[in-house]
């Protein structure tokens, strides 16, 4: 934690793995609503007259998919491994009964309501359900219907039979794709309300919102750096492994 000035502190929120991840997140995920949603309703085909293959597009537009598909696989379980690795920012536990009297107090907050929410240096615990439900859960749903439907073709392979209970969860073949595409727009909504919080939160607080998830850090005043349990601790997470450092 480096010191800007007597009450504002430069704080190390975002480690390099978790900033990694979420640009190739990001990058994966708009390729894979841009394809996914071509694979759905192809808007344009082919411009000659000659048969299918001469252009690919749909094979194209497929493989771009699969690729964008397995980076995002391979990202997110990078991203599980690094819940355990990563600094006090990168994770949530939901079993205290603290986060969620702050959910509470958070909700009051938007609703403009007299509410006691704690300043947070990372996510507050609004935003990190959020992440969890439809990032966490989201990204779940698409993985395990995309590898079904990827699978679906070669039923006696050994990811065929490993995805095959697939379609009784969500009813059917049919249900899987409709489940797969739903995932779609939930993700869509996700990054117009992310991206919108992202500025919103940058503007209001002017504690360096967006160029934290380029260089990690965030500024803040020295005296609510991040709190846990709703009480507010001088430094933590990685702000408190630089100073075991110093
Ligand atoms: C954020 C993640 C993802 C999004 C937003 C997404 C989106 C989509 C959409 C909208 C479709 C078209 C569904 C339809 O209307 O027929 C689709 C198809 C498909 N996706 Fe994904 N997808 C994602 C992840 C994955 C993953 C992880 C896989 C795993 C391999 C995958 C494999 C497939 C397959 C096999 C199809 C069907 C292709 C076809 O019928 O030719 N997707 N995806």
């Amino acid at each position: 934690m480096e010191q800007l000035s007597k009450d504002v502190v430069k704080v190390y929120v975002w480690e390099l793995p978790v900033r990694i991840f979420h640009w190739i997140n990001a990058g994966a995920i708009m390729l894979l609503i841009l394809t996914g949603l071509y694979i759905g309703k192809p808007i344009v085909g082919s411009t000659t007259g000659e048969e299918a293959y001469y252009t690919f597009l749909m094979g194209w537009v497929r493989y771009i998919h699969f690729f964008a598909a397995f980076l995002f696989t391979a990202n997110m379980i990078f991203r599980l491994y690094w819940v355990f690795k990563g600094n006090s920012f990168v994770t949530t536990n939901v079993l205290r009964l603290a986060f969620w009297k702050e959910i509470f107090q958070t909700v009051k907050f938007y609703l403009l309501m007299k509410n006691r929410k704690p300043h947070y240096t990372g996510h507050n615990p609004l935003a990190q359900l959020t992440y969890l439900v439809l990032m966490g859960g989201g990204s779940i749903v698409a993985m395990f219907t995309g590898f079904y439907l990827y699978f679906e073709p070669q039923p006696e392979s050994f990811f065929g039979k490993l995805f095959a209970w697939v379609p009784f969860l969500f009813g059917g073949s049919f249900s899987v794709r409709s489940w797969h595409h739903l995932m779609a727009w939930v993700f869509i909504i996700f990054i117009v309300i992310h991206v919108y919080l992202s500025f919103r939160e940058d503007w209001l607080e002017k504690n360096g919102t967006m160029s934290s998830i380029f260089t990690g850090f965030k500024t803040e005043k020295k005296d609510k750096v991040e709190t846990h349990g709703g009480e507010i601790q001088p430094m933590a997470g990685a702000a408190q492994k630089d100073a075991e450092h110093e």
